[in-house]
């Protein structure tokens, strides 16, 4: 039996009672919720974490940042980087955590990944003290190529519930 075969098996057998844990999937049916799913993320994260956020225009991928941000201990209103595309939170003196900045980065409106470059990414990407998360991350797939990641997909249902898949489940 090939491996694939063995995992698509073992799949069948345990999707019949548990298919949330199999595919580790997390729900959420309120913008409170995403926040509070967001504040257990930003618990398990280590700096240097670099969190890619996936999903449709008004996911809640900014929600889900707004959350992790709280976690962090950010008081600062996090507001999404759309236009500015990188905005940095320092967390100088935080007792809370050993990561000292957020950067929360949305590509939507980039032109190239160049684009980022010249505006700093790489001093915060994947940094020690720095936890980034990226909206929209596969406009840059070059810049995050042989990089570590946390991935973060977020599907909408109906009404108000959201399907969240972490890869690899940290929580
Ligand atoms: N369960 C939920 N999780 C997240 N957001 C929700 C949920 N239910 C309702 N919402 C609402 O959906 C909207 C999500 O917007 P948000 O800006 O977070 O999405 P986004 O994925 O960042 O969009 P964009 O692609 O435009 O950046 C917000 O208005 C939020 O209040
Ligand atoms: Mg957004």
């Amino acid at each position: 039996m090939t491996s694939a075969s063995f995992v698509m098996r073992t799949y069948d057998k345990l999707a019949l009672v548990t298919p949330h844990y199999v595919f580790m999937k997390h729900t959420t049916n309120t913008t409170e919720e995403m926040i509070t799913l967001g504040e257990k993320i930003a618990k398990k994260l280590n700096p240097g974490d670099i969190i890619l956020l996936q999903g449709e225009l008004g996911a809640g991928k900014t929600t889900m940042a707004k959350g992790i941000a709280k976690g962090l201990g950010i008081s600062d209103e996090i507001v999404s980087p759309t236009f500015t595309i990188m905005n940095v939170y320092n967390l100088e003196n935080s007792k809370q955590t050993t990561v000292n900045r957020l950067v929360h980065i949305d590509t939507y409106r980039l032109e190239s990944e160049d684009n980022l470059i010249e505006i700093g990414v790489e001093d915060y990407l994947g940094e020690q003290d720095t936890v980034t998360i990226i909206e929209w991350p596969e406009k840059i797939k070059e810049l995050l190529a042989n990089k570590k990641t946390i991935e973060i997909s977020i599907v909408k249902q109906q009404g108000d519930s959201r399907e969240i898949t972490i890869t690899p489940d940290i929580l």
